[in-house]
């Protein structure tokens, strides 16, 4: 995600928010232990979600360690989205995490942010050293949407493969997998967790206009690319842009609204109390 943090989450869909308040009650209320819990908000982006909804959701938790490795996300979610119980911090827990954090945390939720996982067994390693014994992981986010596609079909067009150097690094393993699910719960299994729930489903998410889906698919492409785009074409590649993404899965409805086919994935792991 490029750091356009008012792009982003102004111009995100109901739908998602609606999706990831009811999945987090269902989800919140199913996991045992105490109330006062310390969480983790990995990839916490722009705040709005740690604040308007995992802190809504976790009333008394005692404390929210809000993460994200872009500097200017976690500078605009203090300023936007300060709260006396989240502590946020630019971080790439992938890479390195405090030593104090050890078995820290009743729970550990990602919104939208594992797909940019690549090594899970790595990410899971991570998980059950921050986790207390029977700590949750919960994943609310994305296993596939059109822009994946659009990304790599412009990647391979003589225009505009230079913007697209390297995208494969940000096309999750979950669009390139057959049967993520299956596979993702054996190695959860297998790293020392139980899993609850791996499950995908494909739910249309409806947009208020098409600038509003023009503008939240701009606020999704990588900054690396996106930052090379000389002014003078930026209009012709908005315009190529919005073809492509039409192609795979945008619907224009008689009403003004944009509905785009989009695949959720959900997860919810519990670490084992084993200490291996
Ligand atoms: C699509 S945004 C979602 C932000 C927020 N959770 C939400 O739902 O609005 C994903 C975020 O994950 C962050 N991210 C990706 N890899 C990360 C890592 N290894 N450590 C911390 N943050 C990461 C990105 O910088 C980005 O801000």
């Amino acid at each position: 995600m490029n750091p356009k943090p008012a792009q982003y989450y102004l111009n995100r869909s109901k739908g998602e928010y609606e999706w990831m308040e009811s999945r987090l009650s269902h989800y919140v209320s199913k996991m045992t232990g105490s109330e006062w819990d310390v969480v983790l908000d990995f990839g916490c982006g722009p705040g709005d979600v740690t604040k308007n909804i995992l802190l809504s959701h976790c009333p008394n938790l005692t404390k929210i360690i809000a993460v994200d490795i872009q500097p200017d996300l976690v500078n605009f979610a203090k300023e936007t989205f300060g709260h006396e119980r989240i502590e946020y911090m630019i971080l790439d827990i992938t890479e390195n995490t405090p030593p104090q954090w050890g078995k820290m945390f009743d729970k550990v939720f990602a919104f939208f942010s594992f797909h940019y996982v690549k090594d899970f067994i790595k990410f899971m390693k991570i998980l059950r050293g921050v986790l207390k014994p029977g700590g949750y992981f919960l994943s609310l986010g994305l296993a596939s949407a059109p822009h994946f596609s659009t990304w790599l079909e412009m990647s391979k067009t003589e225009e505009w493969k230079e913007y697209f150097i390297g995208i494969e690094k940000y096309i999750p393993a979950t669009y390139m997998s057959k049967d993520f699910c299956t596979e993702f719960k054996k190695l959860s299994d297998e790293c020392g967790f139980v899993p609850i729930a791996v499950t995908s489903s494909v739910v249309p998410i409806t947009f208020d206009s098409e600038k509003q889906v023009m503008d939240f698919y701009v606020s999704v492409l990588p900054e690396d690319n996106v930052k090379q785009l000389k002014l003078e074409n930026f209009d012709k590649f908005l315009e190529d842009y919005r073809r492509v993404l039409n192609k795979y899965g945008l619907t224009y409805n008689a009403d003004g609204t944009v509905t785009t086919q989009t695949t959720l994935l959900e997860i919810c792991l519990q670490s084992t109390n084993s200490t291996n």
